[in-house]
């Protein structure tokens, strides 16, 4: 059936969060206009990884219904009750934040350029600037004001000086890595259409793809007709295994273990908060937006460390309206290979004893892969392991140079 000819899901499928595919990239001649009138503007020279991936995920329309920096109504609001001031949902602050000497040349109401070195990245209407009280957010939205919390520790650094206010983008910010996989949320709608996906299933990761994922995934795609693999490559701690070296394995993974005509894969450009349930719910609008109608949360979903439960990430979406969050959540059980059964299966569909299961921690996988071992086949593809350990070697000789 073409997808087209279907009225429940016509081309575009899923709406957007908020009803609009947001698009604040300039093109052509509005484009060369906004760029000669960047050079006259107050400048702002974005240094921050989060900050650059969040300016074009917020051009894309990635992170629609948002059209810009946060301004302090829809902070305070998210912050304090995971909505926007219009009353839609939204769980992670996004923010713009200033030194003071910045804030101090910059005033309400001005137009400014965001520049990433010598380029214009965006011009930038500040329509406010506030303060945030960091500790507040911290507890908002990562449930812990300790700074051993990585997504804590990064708001501490950047400080409570906010600017919020609408963007449009000039240019892409830099690296822009993965291009042949970079697609926004208009491109990976028209070609779910054009593969005829009426289903699809979102995954977010930031690891490589273990035996439990690809079980997840392909328990999933069992009642969907697509699975959108769509890593997340922004910014990541230091002991995250890197992006690059993780795209190798799924495309080693996807080209031996998938059907091609099942699957897209595709990068999140956007920076871990590990924020784990409120991550898992912003993670969730973010796939919507690109055209998922489903989304897999498993266990501890952007969690780090023992800051949040096992299934947190999949209670916070009772204290939703199914209908407001409009994106189908997947919930799974912890995932495992059982020697018992033969098979990888969850907690939730074996009967046997944790001495039967094979599963790894992340930091046990690093150990073993920097000793040069290879991991157990029942936890990961061999074909996953030998390009992790390449890597990880690669990695250490190039720090051993350096
Ligand atoms: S995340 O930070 O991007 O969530 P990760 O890449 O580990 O981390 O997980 C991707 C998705 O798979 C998440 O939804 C997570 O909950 C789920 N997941 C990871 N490992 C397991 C497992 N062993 N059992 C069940 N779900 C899992």
């Amino acid at each position: 059936m073409n997808a087209s000819n279907n009225e429940e899901f016509p081309i575009g499928g899923i709406k957007p969060h908020g009803g609009e595919l947001i698009n604040r990239v300039l093109s052509d001649e509005e484009r060369e206009e906004a760029t000669a009138r960047a050079q006259t503007l107050t400048g702002l020279q974005l240094k921050s990884l989060v900050n650059l991936s969040d300016l074009e995920l917020l051009a894309t329309g990635a992170f629609s219904p948002l059209t810009g920096f946060m301004v302090k109504q829809d902070y305070d609001r998210v912050v304090e009750e995971m909505h926007l001031y219009s009353g839609l949902i939204w769980s992670i602050p996004v923010t713009l934040a200033v030194t003071e000497d910045e804030a101090a040349s910059i005033s309400k109401g001005q137009e400014i350029t965001l520049w990433q070195d010598d380029t214009p990245l965006a011009i930038m209407t500040v329509a406010e600037k506030f303060q945030r009280n960091i500790a507040r957010e911290a507890k908002g939205v990562y449930h812990t004001e300790e700074e051993a919390h990585p997504g804590v520790a990064r708001l501490y650094r950047h400080g409570n000086t906010l600017l919020g206010g609408d963007i449009w983008l000039l240019n892409w910010p830099k690296p822009r890595e993965f291009p042949e996989f970079r697609h926004t949320p208009a491109q990976t709608r028209r070609m779910f259409a054009r593969r005829g996906w009426r289903r699809i299933v979102g995954f977010q990761t930031r690891n490589p793809i273990h035996r439990a994922h690809e079980y997840i995934q392909k328990t999933a795609l069992e009642i969907t007709d697509g699975l959108f693999l769509h890593p997340l490559v922004g910014e990541t701690k230091a002991d995250d295994i890197p992006a690059d070296v993780r795209m190798r394995s799924y495309e080693a993974i996807l080209r031996d273990y998938y059907p091609a005509d099942r699957v897209l894969l595709g990068v999140f450009p956007a920076a871990m908060r590990y924020a784990g349930p409120r991550e898992a719910v912003f993670h969730a609008m973010a796939r919507k937006n690109y055209g998922c109608t489903h989304f897999i949360v498993g266990r501890d979903h952007a969690g780090v460390g023992d800051y949040y439960g096992t299934y947190d990430a999949q209670h916070i979406f009772d204290e939703f309206d199914p209908e407001e969050i409009g994106i189908t959540p997947l919930f799974f059980d912890y995932t495992f290979y059982c020697r018992k059964c033969g098979a990888v299966v969850s907690a939730k569909t074996c009967p046997h004893d944790k001495e039967d299961w094979i599963y790894l921690s992340g930091t046990q996988v690093r150990q073993m892969l920097e000793r040069g071992e290879m991991l157990p086949e029942e936890f990961t593809r061999p074909e996953v392991s030998k390009i992790l350990m390449d890597g990880i070697r690669a990695k250490r000789t190039q720090q051993e140079a350096d």
